[in-house]
């Protein structure tokens, strides 16, 4: 199976990123052909500051690595230094009605929060996305559940291509997690986790000690001290014990058997613990990796290499389809 996914270099690394989406493909580069990216272009729709792009995009760079992905087993690359995504995009955008775009629910909640900055690009940001996938002949995404739709119409812009143009890519499918498809904030149960929500709602994957203990310590719990999970009468309580049980591979129901009378405080306590031991290897391994500029640069380049023969290639078949000179 070919897999493609990627990850917006904005700020941090959260745990939800990291359940929704990278602990999959950890698993999934075993097994499968994996290209992942860090789609930079796609972190520039919404406000950002250019001098801090970079950075931020050997970050997640660093991340990535601390958290698993193997570049021996994976393609992996920056977005922007293959030319092929954008060009795709702008022809996929031939076969795209402006009115999919607009009912994307990420396009309206984004143009409501950027109310001063409704670009263009935010509006075509799924075009991109499904030029990332269908350039790479991509059967499956793993994703957290905010991108099923985009992928959704990454599949139904494939379908109309072919239809237009003869069968030229190969329609892909979503793949969420069975749970942790959408962990929601520890400050707001009914909003998911986000780098750009209140930090204090955010664990990001390497924070420290004690910035996870108040964090989850401080987290939005429901009326009643039981430690039970049911999404629609304990929100706060169900998101906590997904994490636990995603984090300490036990399942919801053994952690409530065990925390049975024992109370939130409890509960959360032994939570924090879990999660400083769980993340103690993410930041240990970023930090070596701080001392690596080098090796983190031919990487990136060998990744850049890779994809690029694959892009270019199914380049030379959509071009000809559309009737565009070599
Ligand atoms: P981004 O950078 O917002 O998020 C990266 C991945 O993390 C998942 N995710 C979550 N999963 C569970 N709970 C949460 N609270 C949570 N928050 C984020 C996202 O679903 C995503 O899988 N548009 C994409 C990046 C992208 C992409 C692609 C993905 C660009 N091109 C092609 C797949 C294929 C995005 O903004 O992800």
């Amino acid at each position: 199976m070919r897999i493609f996914s990627g990850i917006r270099p904005t700020g941090e690394i959260h745990i939800g990123n990291y359940l929704g989406a990278i602990k999959n493909w950890i698993a999934l580069q075993e097994k499968n052909e994996c290209v992942f990216s860090i789609v930079d272009l796609h972190a520039m729709t919404t406000p950002y500051l250019p001098q801090e792009l970079q950075k931020n995009i050997m970050e997640v760079t660093k991340v990535y690595l601390a958290a698993g992905l193997n570049p021996e087993k994976c393609i992996f690359f920056v977005q922007s230094q293959i030319k092929e995504h954008t060009e795709l995009s702008w022809l996929l955008s031939t076969v795209t009605p402006i009115g999919d775009l607009q009912r994307m629910t990420q396009f309206k909640e984004k143009s409501v929060k950027h109310k001063r900055d409704v670009n263009a690009g935010l509006l075509n940001y799924p075009i991109l996305m499904a030029a990332d996938i269908l350039l790479y002949g991509t059967d499956l995404v793993p994703v957290g559940k905010d991108q099923k739709q985009h992928v959704e119409l990454a599949r139904e812009i494939a379908r109309r291509f072919n239809k237009k143009f003869g069968k030229t890519f190969k329609e892909p499918e979503v793949l969420l997690p069975k749970t942790g498809a959408k962990i929601m904030s520890l400050q707001n149960p009914e909003k998911k986790m986000s780098k750009t929500d209140n930090p204090q709602g955010c664990i990001e994957l390497l924070d420290k000690p004690d910035a996870i203990r108040k964090k989850i310590m401080t987290a939005v719990t429901d009326p009643g001290k039981e430690i039970k999970y049911d999404v629609s009468q304990k929100p706060g309580i169900s998101n906590l014990l997904t994490i636990y049980s995603l984090f300490s591979g036990i399942s919801t129901t053994d952690i409530e058997k065990e925390f049975e009378g024992k109370g939130y405080q409890t509960f959360k306590e032994k939570l924090s613990q879990l999660l400083i031991e769980k993340l103690e290897p993410f930041r240990r391994k970023k930090k070596e990796l701080e001392l690596r500029q080098t090796l983190l640069e031919k990487i990136l380049e060998e990744g850049r290499k890779r994809a690029q023969i694959i892009a270019q290639e199914t380049m030379k078949k959509v071009r000809k389809k559309m009737g565009l000179l070599k």
